[in-house]
């Protein structure tokens, strides 16, 4: 591991560099992503391939066979065993050799890295640290396989070191900006007060009547330009998550009619490679039942926002890693930047413990 790049950032970001903790959960897939088929992703820059037992059960085990290194992710899951594509050597979900078809002996040393993986939520979870040091759960997202909520994921890659997604969907003040024609919420025009409760980063932000983001309209059954009162509420419980709360009144509702509503975004990113994220993303409405089809369009209309942050993210990663002058270079902080500023504090804090120790 190299020491966080230093530079002209008053509290560097890593972003060119191994910038991640081991010991904590990261999102490793979708629920649905991993079957009783090998599935191979980059975590952490490692390769990983991951499959279900009969039971159910997802193994995660390092993807490169110690014989001739293979990527097992191309050999067959046999009785819960993963069958190594080139020689067929076969591993079990612990990790360690059970067969070895040319010679009754297994060699000692022949098992590859086993992973834990926990379900939170739609997600699963892996800890690549060390497995001595797992002293919490994965963050709850009960609410997600909550059937009174409708809830649409999606995932995307992105080019660009994590810690730049996890900055920017803590500084919801580019909606107005960058997100002008797809968010249209153009009321964000302040920055939000942001506080530490306990590890936890929370900013907070009340606005005025206003119409709401026509992404999110349909969702909760309103026209397309309905206005309503929000409350915006983020949450950042672990560098891996952070949720956005939209919390929404309708100011015109009849006496006995719904006024409160939310809209959660969890916004989840993974380093893969070096300077590629898995970004994974969840928007849930507290409204049960909402039509595939609007939760559909939900989706694409969310993705084609984000591909803005994508674009533009990418393009930050590139250039400040083909410029030379790299990190060495004046950034400034704005009054915006609270949450992003303690997501480097906390970021330092927790790579600083895991290499001293
Ligand atoms: S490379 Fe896997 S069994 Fe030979
Ligand atoms: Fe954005």
């Amino acid at each position: 591991m190299t020491e966080l790049t230093k530079g002209a950032q008053l509290i560097p970001n890593g972003m060119l560099d191994d910038n991640y903790p081991r010991n904590m959960w990261w999102c490793a897939a979708h629920v649905d992503e991993v079957t009783d088929r090998p599935m191979a992703r980059w975590l952490l820059e490692k390769p990983v391939v991951m499959y279900r037992k009969k039971d159910g059960t997802p193994v995660a085990l390092d993807n490169r066979c110690p014989h001739r290194w293979a990527p097992l992710s191309e050999g067959r899951v046999i009785d819960d065993q993963l069958v190594c594509p080139y020689h067929g050597m076969q591993f079990g979900a612990d990790g360690v050799c059970t067969r070895v078809p040319t010679q009754s002996t297994i060699p000692p040393s022949a098992k590859v890295q086993s992973y834990p993986l926990r379900q939170a939520g739609r997600f699963l979870w892996i800890w690549m640290g060390d497995p001595d040091k797992i002293d919490h759960a994965p963050v709850d997202m009960g609410y997600q396989v909550n059937p009174d909520w409708s809830v649409v994921t999606a995932y995307m890659e992105v080019d660009a070191n994590w810690v730049l997604i996890r900055e920017n969907v803590l500084d919801l003040t580019h909606i107005a900006f960058l997100h002008a024609k797809t968010f249209k919420q153009g009321d964000w025009e302040n920055p939000a007060s942001v506080s530490m409760e306990g590890e936890s980063i929370v900013y907070r932000q009340d606005f005025e009547p206003s119409p709401l983001s026509p992404l999110f309209c349909a969702g909760f059954g309103f026209p397309d330009g309905k206005v309503v009162k929000r409350e915006q509420e983020g949450r950042m419980p672990s560098l891996a998550v952070s949720f956005s709360d939209w919390n929404v009144h309708d100011i015109a509702a009849a006496p006995g009619e719904r006024i409160d509503y939310l809209v959660r975004g969890a916004h989840i990113v993974t380093p893969g490679k070096r300077g590629e994220t898995h970004y994974f993303f969840a928007a849930a409405f507290d409204v049960p039942d909402v039509s595939d089809e609007v939760l559909d369009q939900t989706k694409t209309n969310i993705l084609d926002a984000f591909n803005e942050d994508k674009d533009l993210l990418q393009k930050i990663q590139r250039l400040v890693s083909e410029d030379p002058r790299g990190l060495d270079f004046p950034e400034i902080n704005l009054g915006a930047d609270g949450a992003g500023v303690r997501v480097r504090q906390i970021l330092k804090r927790k790579l600083d413990a895991e290499r001293s120790a």
